[in-house]
């Protein structure tokens, strides 16, 4: 283990020092051809379009900063830095650590800052947005801590490089945003931008605090979409992107993610026990630093008597209305081709790999929602030592038919999807000679650095 982490910082090492040498060349063929003085504002401008456009992406998670470093050609494809389809850096712990702490929290990436900043060119960097999405667990330390930690974060950034600034830039993600940003990379790294969204695939993406779902509809649906609460994310998000618009229906439901979904669903128990739990399992669930009662009853967890208790927990009789609801009340987009092609990544992927369904290597597979109901059917069945020995791959035990049967009935029941409807599991996708990961910070990349609508039709 440790010879394969000295082995893993090598080649870091080694990345960081290739990266920065062909970084540096670019800088030196591009210092020459600009120092022509006397540049008018239009030759810059000029200049700047036909430039290689860099984005640099703070995610900002509960256990760690990452920095990523995307570059892009004129025609919006990614071009490789060093051996890398991207420049990719990290550090422990994350921003929420630091509560009551701001600039200790700020300083915490300052290498990261400086690593990107050994990356791009000098003479790019005033046109290279820098973004960092927190993701909702800095929001756990309490609004006021979070915002002091954002604010020392802007006052860094600001001072100690010169990338193009925004103080909305540097902000806690909304789940909605996660989801649409979501939708940007994978239908990038498909090849489905600039068609028609028809030809568009649609995400579901299950995190730990919620999931999302994210896919295009037709204007006219756009357009007739209902109206939510004040002060709640609206329905539809407007994207344009390689010459095309895009209406997005994107939903985040908070409290449905693997581990808030426990909550829900130890909550919903019917008598002294949750029939989801596995037998030999007793003690407490906790969340959020909140524990709840989840020993098992001395039969264990039941299929028949644990899908009722997740069907409760997915509350799919509240209150619809909008018409076409999913579950909780939320209405569901009303369908259509944009989501007709389905993608599920985060922990849809993690538990098919975890309880073998498919290969943990590959980088996507073809599944249905049914095998999630096959996996449960055995695992409901057996004591937490049964299925430690049967898969050993697999983690959080205790729950692992709560899991399973929670992503079948989220996926059936909760979205309305046939159960042999064939849907593609994702982690990475092929993109060229290279695989990546679909993930939001390279959809905000993109969204960055696209030509937006207006100069178009300036020019
Ligand atoms: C479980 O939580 C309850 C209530 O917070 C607490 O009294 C109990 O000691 C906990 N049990 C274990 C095994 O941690
Ligand atoms: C489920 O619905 C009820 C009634 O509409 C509501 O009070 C409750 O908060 C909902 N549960 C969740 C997790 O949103
Ligand atoms: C509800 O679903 C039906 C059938 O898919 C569709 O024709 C209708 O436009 C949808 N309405 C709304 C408000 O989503």
């Amino acid at each position: 283990m440790a010879r394969l982490a000295g082995l893993a910082a090598l080649l870091l090492l080694l990345h960081l020092a290739s990266a920065a040498s062909a970084s540096s060349n670019v800088l030196l063929g591009r210092k020459g051809s600009s120092v022509a003085a006397g540049q008018s504002a239009a030759a810059e401008e000029e200049e700047k379009a036909a430039a290689s456009r860099f984005a640099v992406i703070f995610d900002a998670g509960s256990t760690g900063s990452r920095v990523h470093v995307f570059k892009f050609d004129s025609k919006l494809d990614l071009v490789p830095i060093g051996d890398d389809i991207e420049f990719f850096a990290k550090i422990k712990p994350g921003l929420s650590s630091y509560a009551g702490r701001p600039q200790e929290a700020a300083s915490s990436i300052l290498p990261l800052l400086e690593q990107a900043k050994k990356i791009v060119p000098t003479s790019l960097q005033k046109y290279t947005p820098l973004k960092l999405g927190a993701t909702a667990g800095l929001r756990l330390i309490g609004d006021k801590k979070a915002e002091e930690i954002l604010e020392a974060v802007q006052d860094l950034v600001h001072t100690k490089s010169k990338f193009q600034y925004n103080p909305k830039w540097i902000t806690v993600l909304e789940g909605t945003q996660e989801g649409s940003y979501l939708w940007v990379a994978l239908n990038y790294l498909l090849g489905k931008l600039g068609g028609d969204y028809s030809k568009t695939v649609g995400v579901i993406d299950l995190g730990g605090g919620s999931v999302q779902m994210a896919y295009a509809i037709s204007t006219n649906a756009a357009a007739n979409a209902p109206a939510v609460p004040d002060g709640k994310d609206p329905y539809i998000t407007k994207e344009y992107l390689k010459g095309k618009d895009y209406n997005l229906y994107v939903h985040s439901y908070l409290y449905y993610g693997t581990f808030a979904s426990r909550v829900e669903i130890l909550k919903a128990k019917n008598g002294p026990f949750s029939r989801c739990v596995l037998r030999g399992f007793s003690g407490n669930y906790t969340y959020n630093g909140k524990e709840y009662d989840a020993t098992a009853s001395p039969e264990g967890a039941v299929y028949d008597k644990c899908r009722e208790e997740i069907i409760k927990a997915l509350n799919l009789s509240a209150p619809c209305e909008t018409k076409n609801c999913s579950f909780n009340g939320v209405w569901n987009g009303g369908g259509g081709a944009g989501q007709d092609n389905l993608y599920v990544a985060s922990f849809f992927f993690d538990k098919a790999t975890q309880y073998g369904f498919i290969e943990s290597e590959a980088p996507s597979a073809k599944s249905t929602p049914a095998a999630f109901k096959v996996a449960a059917e055995k695992v409901c069945s057996l004591s937490v030592k049964e299925v430690k020995a049967a898969y050993p791959n697999a983690f959080d035990l205790p729950y692992a038919c709560m899991d399973l049967l929670y992503q079948y009935t989220l996926l059936v029941d909760g979205f309305g999807l046939d159960p042999t409807k064939e849907i593609t599991l994702i982690n990475r996708v092929k993109y060229g000679e290279y695989y990546i990961e679909a993930a939001w910070p390279l959809g905000t990349a993109i969204e960055a650095v696209a030509p937006k609508k207006m100069t178009l039709q300036d020019a």
